[in-house]
């Protein structure tokens, strides 16, 4: 059916007028430009969404396999998030949270205490994930120099990690294509090998002997490990077993470091369980959270702390304390619609639907991986990716517009193509997504 004239002409609007006074994000803008060059971009205007589909303005729906950048947890505007972020309206839009505090903030850092088994008490709030991140690095540095530390000021991540884009996050990213600009204003931070599963079981030997190695030459030097547990998302969804977080708490607590476990993208049950480092059965001293903790409809961050992490800061000296801040820490719609994610997540069911959805996905791509000879397909609970040899600098572009064509919102990374679903997707929808892969793969390999 063609589309009525009306909607074509709004849709070219939005996407004329967007080029010209939006800076996107992650962009070669000059890519969007001109429209008709066969390597240009188109820009996909969205006039609405609803459950894992976004519609465009000429009606037509495009399933969003990637969660919007991995936010949109259960679906765009899920019926609950948006009465309880609509009913915080009507009471308390904002406050600043120093010196004052509000109930939605209470209640979530209470919840968050609550699930993490009372281990991770303190919640200190911000809005996107790469704050979440600067405040895990400052807040273990200060640790170690509020314990009498002042030499650990450094950081250990690993190849292929991915912790946001500002300044001190960029500094433990290891994506070239990211850093390089920037290199020289970025701390170094020590990458060790990633723990990458793809390389066999001893990948994950090699880099926590490193890290042991690591530790015993320079241990007194370093704050903190930071690492994603079980998958590095935006790396190429590199994903490692739970055993190498295990190892890697017992080397931080023998060298005295603090280990950041960073689940701005893999908490929030993409993996299965609420956390992902509940497959692992340990606790990082600082957690990362951000992205799904909303539901994926404001931006809220949360950086959780242990006891023995927030008392470090208790004294009578004001700059012994942790005085970050950023002005809407803890927004009271956005840690309503997180009490309304949360308490979705608790539902009993999830966790069943959560590994009934992921192996769907698994079921149904599996062939088609298999047909164009790729490899590597994994999975983590509602995360599938795998790797395709014959795919060349171009293959994500390309299969991004193919994909659009069809229905579909996909970003490969690199050679890696991967599904991050919304949970609330049904089966047919499933076997829709994956024929739209299917089709995509056809026209672009
Ligand atoms: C693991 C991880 N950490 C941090 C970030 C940064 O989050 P934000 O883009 O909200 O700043 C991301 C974003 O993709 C991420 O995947």
């Amino acid at each position: 059916m063609e589309a009525p004239s009306f909607f074509a002409k709004e849709a070219g609007q939005w996407e004329r007028r967007s080029l010209e006074a939006v800076w996107h994000p992650c962009t070669q803008m000059q890519r969007h430009l001109p429209a008709g060059n066969p390597d240009s971009l188109p820009l996909l205007p969205v006039a609405r969404a609803e459950g894992p589909w976004l519609y465009g303005f000429d009606g037509r729906a495009y399933y969003d396999a990637i969660s919007s950048w991995w936010t949109t947890l259960f679906g765009h505007r899920h019926p609950r998030i948006v009465a309880a972020i609509k009913e915080q309206l009507d009471t308390l839009d904002h406050v600043l949270l120093a010196g004052c505090t509000h109930a939605a903030a209470v209640e979530l850092a209470e919840r968050l205490h609550t699930l993490t088994g009372g281990r991770l008490g303190h919640a200190f709030f911000a809005s996107d994930g790469a704050s979440a991140t600067e405040i895990a690095l400052k807040m273990a540095a200060h640790y170690a120099r509020n314990l009498g530390f002042p030499r650990k000021t450094g950081f250990v991540c690993f190849a292929g990690g991915y912790h946001g884009e500002t300044i001190g996050a960029l500094g433990v990213t290891d994506v070239p294509l990211f850093r390089q600009a920037y290199e020289p204003l970025l701390r170094p931070a020590t990458i060790l090998p990633s723990p990458d599963a793809r390389l066999g079981p001893a990948a994950a030997e090699e880099a926590a002997n490193a890290l042991q190695r690591h530790l015993q030459d320079h241990g007194e030097e370093v704050a903190a490990v930071i690492i994603e547990p079980l998958v590095q998302c935006a790396g190429g969804m590199i994903m490692h077993p739970p055993d190498f977080l295990r190892r890697l708490r017992r080397l931080c607590d023998e060298h005295g470091v603090l280990l950041i476990f960073d689940e701005i993208a893999v908490g929030c049950g993409r993996t299965g369980r609420i956390f992902a480092h509940e497959h692992a059965g340990v606790h990082p001293d600082l957690l990362c959270l951000s992205k799904g903790i909303t539901g994926g409809i404001l931006p809220l961050a949360v950086v959780l702390a242990t006891d023995g992490v927030f008392e470090a800061f208790l004294d009578e000296h004001v700059e012994r304390g942790f005085l970050h801040s950023h002005s809407y820490t803890g927004n009271p719609l956005a840690c309503r619609a997180a009490c309304a994610t949360l308490a979705l997540l608790e539902e009993s069911s999830m966790e069943e639907r959560l590994e009934a959805l992921g192996s769907a996905f698994e079921r149904s791509l599996a062939p088609i991986a298999a047909h164009h000879g790729a490899s590597h397909l994994r999975r983590c609970g509602t995360l599938v990716a795998f790797d395709l040899a014959e795919a060349d600098e171009g293959f994500p572009r390309r299969a991004a517009v193919a994909a659009l064509e069809h229905g579909l919102l996909l970003r490969p990374l690199g050679q890696t193509l991967y599904v991050m679903p919304p949970f609330d997707t049904r089966p047919e929808e499933v076997a829709f997504a994956c024929e739209a892969i299917e089709r995509t793969l056809g026209d672009v390999l």
